[in-house]
């Protein structure tokens, strides 16, 4: 069954493009940590990130049925099924808390910053992958992180394998 998750050129770019620049992130994901995937869509990055990391609990959270379908069947495929768990609900409607709180291409962080600071646990941090638009997308979410008392930077993050380089916005609170 064909499921339409990817446009029709990303097939031949999955490993280099989508699943190392998904765990890129990893060195930034505490070890044993509860980690929430917000807009997981095809799995990205969450489930390269919880196939290399056996240390972490990973929700896969997106608003659509059939993203979420996927994940269930592929959650299942894989053998990941005891720690990870896949959720169907709005970022702003899932009510609960986790020590990281990862993204990648979902939507600008002036509206990720407010969707995602309630599901951070209070020493918890957002990872959003972000690529060349961090430093700019983080100057313009600044006003809310103000008003949220929550503190932002930029990291820098290697892909691996390719000797690249990509970035990251973390946010924590105050
Ligand atoms: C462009 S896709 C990116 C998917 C994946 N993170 C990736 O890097 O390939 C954005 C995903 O975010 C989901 N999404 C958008 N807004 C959301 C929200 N408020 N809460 C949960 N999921 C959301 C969409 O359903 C979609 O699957």
């Amino acid at each position: 069954m064909a499921w339409g998750l990817l446009g029709p050129r990303e097939a031949e770019r999955i490993w280099t493009r989508h699943i190392l620049n998904s765990i890129a992130l990893a060195p930034r994901v505490p070890d044993g940590s509860r980690v929430v995937d917000v807009g997981s869509g095809a799995g990205l990055p969450g489930v390269p990130l919880a196939i290399l990391r056996p240390d972490l609990r990973v929700t896969l959270l997106d608003s659509l049925a059939r993203r979420s379908e996927f994940l269930q069947l592929a959650v299942a495929e894989l053998g990941l099924a005891e720690r990870v768990q896949v959720v169907r609900a709005r970022a702003e409607e899932h009510r609960s808390q986790y020590e990281v709180v990862v993204s990648r291409a979902v939507a600008p962080l002036t509206r990720l910053v407010p969707w995602c600071s309630p599901l951070l646990a209070s020493t918890g941090r957002m990872v959003a992958l972000k690529g060349e638009s961090a430093g700019d997308e983080l100057a313009q979410a600044q006003p809310i992180l103000r008003r949220l008392a929550l503190d932002g930077s930029v990291r820098e993050l290697e892909v691996p394998l390719l000797g690249e380089t990509t970035w990251a916005v973390e946010v924590w609170r105050r």
